[in-house]
């Protein structure tokens, strides 16, 4: 059964008291106002992940995510963060290949393809992101282009594995721009990754895959979005900093 999905990401933002007020704010809205069944994901900034798992222990629906992991489990790797770090303090879901990641860390499709194995490996669940710039977008061949960025990080895992990965696709150009993609450019693209996973894992796998969209997804946008038949959600930048307009895209399913 495919979920339906919200995930929050804060991105390098918010003081830890800050951080402290939006969660306890999102959890209470939630359990107040959302019946739906969706998963949330809070993907704070790692350095409040363990004192935030507290707060979300006894919520329902609402679980943690971490922004990116280390391809390896351990090492002299100074800064990094692990994924059996990640999942030793309750964290349930990671980001990976996020545009930002990519382009200014230098993230590539094979080193990706390490942190989504270490991710599963470590019972993290990858939240794998794709999408094209606008000068690829112009250039007409951007959906055998980002068709062939799950080929090159995903594609080596068997179907079993591939169970636990969600899609985001988020245009380079509509990534904090306030530029969104229209609801019939993220369905034609979310239909044609749709596609590629049937042609690798047979058409129950591809249907049973979560596919988000993300790029300036906001309250106003959300529900024609998530109204068209492959969006199954959003990956949200900006507007998941503010607790009310967060939990109204959550609502908008
Ligand atoms: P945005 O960011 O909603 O601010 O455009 C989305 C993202 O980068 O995940």
């Amino acid at each position: 059964m495919r979920q339906y999905l919200v995930a929050g990401n804060w991105k390098m933002n918010k003081t830890l008291h800050e951080a402290l007020a939006l969660t306890s704010e999102v959890v209470n809205m939630i359990s107040d106002e959302v019946t739906t069944p969706v998963t949330v994901v809070l993907c704070p900034p790692t350095a409040y992940l363990s004192t935030l798992n507290r707060y979300l222990e006894t919520s329902r629906n609402v679980v943690l995510g971490a922004q990116n992991c280390h391809e390896k489990a351990a090492g002299a790797y100074t800064g990094e963060v692990s994924a059996p770090m990640l999942q030793s303090i309750g964290v349930s879901y990671v980001i990976l290949g996020h545009s930002e990641r990519r382009q200014y860390f230098g993230e590539t499709s094979s080193q990706l393809a390490e942190k989504v194995n270490s991710a599963l490996t470590n019972g993290l669940k990858p939240i794998f992101c794709c999408g094209e710039s606008l000068e690829q977008r112009e250039g007409g061949d951007y959906v055998a282009l980002v068709q062939n960025q799950l080929t090159e990080s995903l594609f080596h895992l068997s179907a079993e594995a591939f169970a636990n990965v969600v899609i985001a696709y988020e245009p380079i150009w509509a990534i904090g721009t306030g530029l969104t993609a229209s609801s019939q450019q993220a369905q034609e693209m979310h239909a044609a990754l749709r596609g590629h996973l049937a042609g690798k894992y047979g058409p129950q796998v591809a249907d049973d895959t979560t596919i988000l969209y993300g790029g300036s997804c906001n309250e106003k946008n959300a529900q024609e979005l998530f109204a068209q038949p492959d969006v199954d959600g959003g990956l949200i930048g900006g507007a998941s900093l503010k607790s009310r307009e967060f939990v109204n895209i959550v609502k908008s399913f």
